[in-house]
């Protein structure tokens, strides 16, 4: 049911229209706010070795061999030195979007990645060294005037390739739009790794996974959403990424107008702090056979789609020359001129499908006219993980009342 809610707050980045209001039509009071993503004004690579290397990274396991050999060709010292140096080739780089955030007052406008699998809200500081920073915005608490120093509170992330990003806290006011959160922990590094500082753009991440995530010590931090959920309409946001071209989150309502059909629901067990659910079943093309697939997580910060061997060997078997490439990356590849079929997934009674042409990721880098596939097998990170490939496709609502839970809906056209 749709109905017309209270706007306590439209957002400066834009407009919000209809609201979903409370189930039982009470009219709520509330803020919520639309945060459109701004595309990278520096280009990005969209390399499948990358993306999948930095999955890795994030979920703590070493590279499977073939794609080390990858990244020590492709991408030699990634994870190890600052690598701002090299020159891009213009053919492989692609928009990458990001969020715009403000911190401090005056305002310090930054743009960070919007995390749902991670829970730490961090940002580059004045603090870097010089030589670590090449190109982002930094966040500088001395000249806010409503920043203060959270002594004793510290903060620190290891990554699997043994890269790391460390620092101290300072609590701030935090806005997305004018929904503003005055006593935000704002994670400020002091040293990050190579995988950050290769992103000039991106300024820092604001994790949208659940506060037990959070790694600040000795006293872990609610994330901005906790800590805003209570003054939003509903407890909730929605993402609403798109394929190649700048998608939204919007936080504390679901307006009607980005997605068609029915919305389907599945419960969230938050007990590992990530925004886990449960596949009923997938399929290649648009409708699936039902195998459960326990355990994946919703996840806008990793960019492929990790599934185990199962439906990935399904999926490829459907795909004309496409192997696992043990040898040079580690990942399942085929020939670029290959026709690839939709896949499709359910979560309850809904089923999604995610277009072929998205499963096309890169190509290998390695100019041998083969591509990267959008899905890539979970077994070595140990986790199935619903990156990108998968949510671009979708209108997704994640839910943080009570009984956590996740909505997924149909876009109208592919290009929404
Ligand atoms: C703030 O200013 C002091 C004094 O100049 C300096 O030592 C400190 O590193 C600065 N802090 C940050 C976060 O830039
Ligand atoms: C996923 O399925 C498993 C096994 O049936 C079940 O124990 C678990 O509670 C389910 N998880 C969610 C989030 O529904
Ligand atoms: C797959 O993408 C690559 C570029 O990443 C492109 O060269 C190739 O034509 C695409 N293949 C298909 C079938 O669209």
């Amino acid at each position: 049911m749709h109905s017309t809610g209270i706007l306590a707050s439209t957002a400066a980045l834009l407009v919000a229209s209809n609201v979903m209001a409370a189930p039982s039509n009470e009219r709520r009071s509330g803020q919520t706010v639309v945060v459109n993503q701004v595309a990278n004004p520096k280009f990005q690579s969209t390399s499948g070795v990358l993306a999948a290397a930095k999955a890795y990274a994030k979920f703590k396991k070493p590279f499977p061999k073939g794609l080390k050999n990858a990244i020590d060709k492709q991408f030699p010292g990634w994870g190890t030195v600052p690598a701002n140096s090299g020159s891009a080739d213009a053919g492989t780089y692609d928009e990458y979007y990001l969020e715009p955030v403000a911190i401090g007052t005056p305002p310090q406008l930054l743009n960070l990645d919007f995390d749902t699998g991670s829970s730490d809200l961090w940002v580059f500081s004045s603090q870097i060294p010089a030589a670590d920073v090449a190109g982002q915005l930094l966040y500088n608490p001395n000249v806010s005037t409503t920043a203060t120093y959270a002594d004793g509170l510290s903060w620190s992330i290891l990554y699997g390739d043994d890269s790391s990003a460390y620092g101290n806290v300072w609590i701030d006011k935090v806005c997305l739009g004018k929904a503003c959160f005055a006593n935000q922990a704002v994670e400020t590094a002091q040293d990050v790794s190579a995988e950050f500082i290769q992103d000039p753009n991106t300024d820092g991440l604001l994790g949208l996974a659940f506060s037990s995530l959070n790694t600040v010590t000795p006293t872990p931090q609610l994330t901005w959403f906790d800590n805003m959920a209570s003054s939003l309409i509903e407890p909730l946001f929605t993402v609403n990424l798109k394929h190649k071209k700048p998608g939204s989150y919007n936080f504390g309502y679901i307006d009607p107008h980005q997605f068609s059909g029915s919305i389907g629901w599945t419960p969230v067990d938050p007990s590992q702090g990530f925004w886990t659910f449960n596949l009923t079943g997938y399929g290649v093309g648009k409708t699936v056979s039902l195998q459960e697939v326990d355990q994946t997580i919703a996840d806008t910060g990793t960019t492929l789609l990790f599934l185990p061997d199962e439906p990935v060997n399904t999926y490829y078997s459907a795909v004309v020359g496409a192997f696992l490439d043990e040898e040079n990356t580690g990942l399942e590849i085929f020939p670029c001129g290959a026709k690839l079929p939709d896949f499709a997934f359910s979560v309850g009674e809904y089923t999604g499908v995610i277009p072929g042409n998205y499963m096309n990721y890169s190509t290998t880098g390695f100019g041998d006219g083969n591509c990267i596939g959008g899905l890539q097998s979970s077994d070595g990170i140990g986790l199935n993980i619903a990156g990108d490939i998968l949510l671009k496709s979708q209108f997704v609502i994640f839910d943080g009342g009570a009984s956590p839970r996740l909505g997924f809906a149909a876009k109208h056209t592919e290009r929404d």
